[in-house]
This record gives C-alpha cells, structure tokens and sequence, in this order.
C-alpha cells in the first residue's frame, strides 16, 4: 500500500537512526577494545574508584549522602537495616541555572553545604552537635555521590576532569572536589566529614548488590537517564596504574565513563541532527555515546528532527502549527518524558500523542496522521538510544568474562529515567545481546536486570561507611561488613536513625 508523502518523509528521517546488527557487532568490539585500552593507561575513562568489594547484603549502619549529577541535588540520610532493606530520609532541591553554569567554584559547593546544613536542621534540629563541641573524628561521616568525569585517586579524592550534561563551572576543573565540599562545610561549622567520594554507578552497582533478592552476582551497575555510565567489577591486575596493588578481593569497581567511550566516532552513528545537538552543546566533541543515549539529549535530537519533518512538509495537507512560544523552538526546551509518552501512546486515535504535541509542544491543529509521523520518529530515536545501551553492556558482559563463570545467572543493577519509564527500552536493549555471537540467547537469558532504587545516595553511604571504618583501622579484613554500629553515630546525633518510611 503507497503510504503519504508525510508519513514518508518521517520514515526518511527515521531512518537515519537505524543501527543494526552489523554496526551493533563492529561497535561492541570497538567498546571492548577501548575498555581494554582504558584499563592501561590513566585517561579519562576506565577509573578506579578505590571500592574493592561488594556489599551481601548483610551491612548495618547509618550515614549521609550527597548526590549531584543532573539539575537536582539530594541531601539523605541512609541506614541499612542488615536484611537487604534500609531506610532513606532525603531533601531534593533544584540547582539554580546561575549556579551550574557560570558559577564558581565557591558557589556551587557553598550551595551543596547549605542544602546538608538544611537538612539537618530541618530534620535532627537541636540534635545536630556543634563543631565547637566535637573532635573532626567525631563529625559526621558523608559519602559524595559526584556524576561527573573525575579522575579517582583515592577513596576520597578526586579531580574534575571536565563537566557534561550542561554543567559548566570552569573553576572546579582539575581540583579535588572532595576538598571543595569540606572547606565549604567548615566554613559554615558544619559538623560533617567527607569520607568517600563515588560516582552514581558505582553506587548502583554497590546498591543493587546490597539489596538483589536472588543472590546472584551483580557485575554491573549501569545508569540510563540524564546522563549513562556503568561500573563493574574487574580484576585488580588488569587495571594498569594500580596492577602492582593488593586487595583481599583481588577485585576493584572500575568506573567506565562509557559515554565518552568512541569520542572519535569510529562506529558511533551519526547522522545531521547528532552533528547540530554536537556543536550546540557545552561539550562539543565530548561525550558522544551519551548524546546519542541519554535523556539529557534525545529531547533536543527529537525536536531537530521534527523540526525538520515540519520544513520537509510544510506545503503539505497536514496543517499542524507551531505556536510562536513553542518548546520546539527552544534549544534543549523538551524534557524526554515527552518521548516516553508518545512511545507508549498505543491506541489508534493517537490522542495522548496529540495533546502532548499541543500541551506540551504548542503544537496545533494535529491530524492522526501528523501525530503517526511524529511517533515513528520518537520510535526511531529511541530505539537507537536502546540499541546503543545494549552495546555498553554486552561490552561489559564481554569484559568481565562473566559468561564463562559457572554461575547460571548474573546481575545488572540499573537507574534512570529511560531505563525505568522508557516503553521497551530494556527490550531493544537485550536485542543487541542476542545479536552478539558470544552472548547470543542463552547467555542474554542468564543476565538479570534490577532497579537499584535511590542508587546514588545508597551506594555512597555504603561507601562513606566503609572508608570511615578503613580510617578508624576498625575494617576486619577487607571486607564490607565492618560497618561502624549506628548507634556510634546515634549517639553523636540521636534523631538520625528516625528516618521517615520509603524503605526498599
Ligand atoms: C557522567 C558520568 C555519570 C553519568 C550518569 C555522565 O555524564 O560523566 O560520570 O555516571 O553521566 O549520571
């Protein structure tokens, strides 16, 4: 049946994102290759994070947490219960445009000692000790999730290497924000110490393994929302700058940065709307697996796209209008929730496709059509965005050699908003696995895949945990489970362990 010149033309510009089987092989080889390569040398992918075990499950305490990596900020306090389950009281605030970007240093981390003051006083008053009455051993201990490239040097130190997902704050790049933080809490008299910095997969990773119910091996935490990365755990002496380095594991969580992992575009697609969301951004050139992957971009890919359907069609009869205020005519004006919807608007009428274009979008005078066209392209861009996910893990899955371990399955702990709320993403994500000859089905149906809920601000604490007991020589031999008893902590600050329900 000859379909209309307008459902053509999205079928044009949908095209441009296909990805297949072949391009998915070349480009899991190349990941692979690259990791290895990373795993050598110091760069800015493949880094330590200084975590050399992971959690049973079993772990007991009570710390703070900082989380930072998108607009949002989170304050909390965490206390696992030792049964997998544990108990988070958090405080989300939005950073301030003028603070991410074009800020100083000052400010930004003047910013996050505020909202940690805030939270206490909003949550343990009079209960929080004053500085002037306590030893710094004695502060709090507080685990930092940091989301951003940062070259790992120690459990808790770190270097901005550079800023993404539209950060820009040129003063921190190159110091230890660690540092940072601390003066800006002590400049405040903020009874409070930074004890372990970590990035949001390795918390995922740790907190996934802390909560999974089956009992089976997590290898992977990955994170698909703003921004994607994934942690894993690999063998102490694979990892180049520290193969000489002893750990009771023999293991260490590396932190793949994969979305700057090809910044060449040696198999990365690319086609003209990657090129303009590219020379658009405050990175061009940086981190592009994550622009063609991660919510932070598809927004701005899906409305160049159908901007360009629009001036392919505009003498054709579809009469849709934008509205001069439109988010379409905006740079980076549409959050990829709205792609979400119109993926998993099922039902022939299209209707929630067409309020979305005009509530959302100021997109008028929609026919079903239109609303068809529209969506083939959202499918589009977010199936490739699915496909290159799957590339990233079974790169890992290929790394860790996990498959020729005799466990029958393994565990992948996930986070974000695309893998989360995004329909069939998990779906066309597992069929990169399949296509991978060394993966292929069977080994597809051995990897399971979990939400690792609150994950960066678990997984920091957890952290933070551990490194303030390697600190106070009280770890028993390397392993997780010498976490300080939360009544140590209580007794500094009796509110703490009352934290309020949301218990996973
Ligand atoms: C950052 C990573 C982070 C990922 C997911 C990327 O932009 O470079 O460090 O893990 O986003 O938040």
């Amino acid at each position: 049946m000859a379909i209309s010149p307008l459902a053509a033309e999205a079928q044009a510009i949908a095209a441009e994102f296909d990805f297949g089987a072949e391009d998915g092989r070349r480009a899991v080889r190349k990941f692979v290759a690259q990791m290895s390569a990373g795993l050598a040398k110091d760069g800015d992918t493949m880094i330590p994070s200084y975590v050399t075990a992971l959690p049973d499950g079993t772990e007991k305490g009570i710390c703070l947490a900082v989380d930072i990596g998108g607009t949002n900020l989170r304050v909390c306090s965490v206390e696992l219960h030792g049964d997998r389950t544990f108990t988070i009281k958090q405080n989300k605030t939005t950073i301030p445009h003028n603070i991410r970007v074009g800020s100083t240093a000052e400010n930004l981390f003047g910013f996050i000692a505020e909202q940690v003051e805030i939270f206490l006083r909003d949550n343990y008053g009079s209960h929080v000790p004053s500085t002037a009455t306590l030893s710094k051993s004695d502060h709090l201990p507080l685990g930092f999730t940091f989301s951003f490239t940062f070259n790992q040097t120690a459990i808790n130190r770190g270097t901005l290497i550079r800023w993404d997902k539209g950060f820009d704050v040129p003063g921190v790049i190159g110091k230890d924000v660690i540092q940072l933080l601390q003066d800006e809490l002590d400049k405040r008299n903020i009874p409070v110490r930074v004890t372990a910095l970590a990035n949001d997969t390795v918390g995922t990773l740790m907190t996934r393994s802390y909560t999974s119910p089956g009992g089976h091996k997590c290898i992977l935490g990955a994170v698909f929302g703003t921004g994607t990365n994934g942690a894993y755990v690999e063998k102490l002496s694979n990892i180049g700058r520290l193969s000489s380095r002893k750990s009771p594991t023999g293991e260490m969580m590396v932190n793949t940065e994969w979305c700057s992992i090809d910044d060449e575009l040696a198999v990365l697609p690319t086609n003209s709307y990657d090129d303009a969301v590219d020379k658009t951004s405050s990175n061009p050139g940086y981190t592009m697996f994550e622009k063609r992957v991660s919510g932070y971009y598809l927004g701005e890919l899906f409305r160049l796209a159908v901007l360009d359907l629009l001036a392919r069609t505009k003498h054709q009869a579809h009469v849709a209008t934008v509205r001069s205020d439109s988010a379409l005519l905006q740079q980076s004006g549409i959050d990829t929730a709205i792609l979400s919807t119109i993926e998993g608007d099922l039902d022939p009428s299209l209707q929630a496709t067409r309020n979305c274009l005009k509530e959302q979008l100021g997109v008028e005078h929609t026919t079903t059509e239109f609303a068809s066209a529209v969506r083939t392209v959202v499918h589009a861009i977010g199936r490739r965005a699915a496909r290159l996910s799957g590339v990233a893990i079974a790169a890992v899955v290929l790394k860790s050699e996990c498959l020729s371990q005799g466990d029958s399955h393994f565990d992948i702990g996930v986070e974000g908003s695309l893998i989360e709320h995004y329909p069939g993403f998990e779906r066309h994500l597992r069929g990169i696995l399949r296509e991978i000859p060394e993966i292929g089905q069977t080994g597809e149906e051995r990897i399971h895949m979990g939400l690792a809920n609150d994950g960066a601000g678990v997984g920091a604490a957890l952290i933070a945990m551990v490194a303030d007991e390697e600190e106070a020589e009280a770890k028993q031999n390397g392993r997780l489970v010498a976490l300080p008893d939360p009544t140590s902590i209580a007794n500094t600050c009796p509110q703490i362990p009352v934290a309020a329900a949301s218990s996973s």
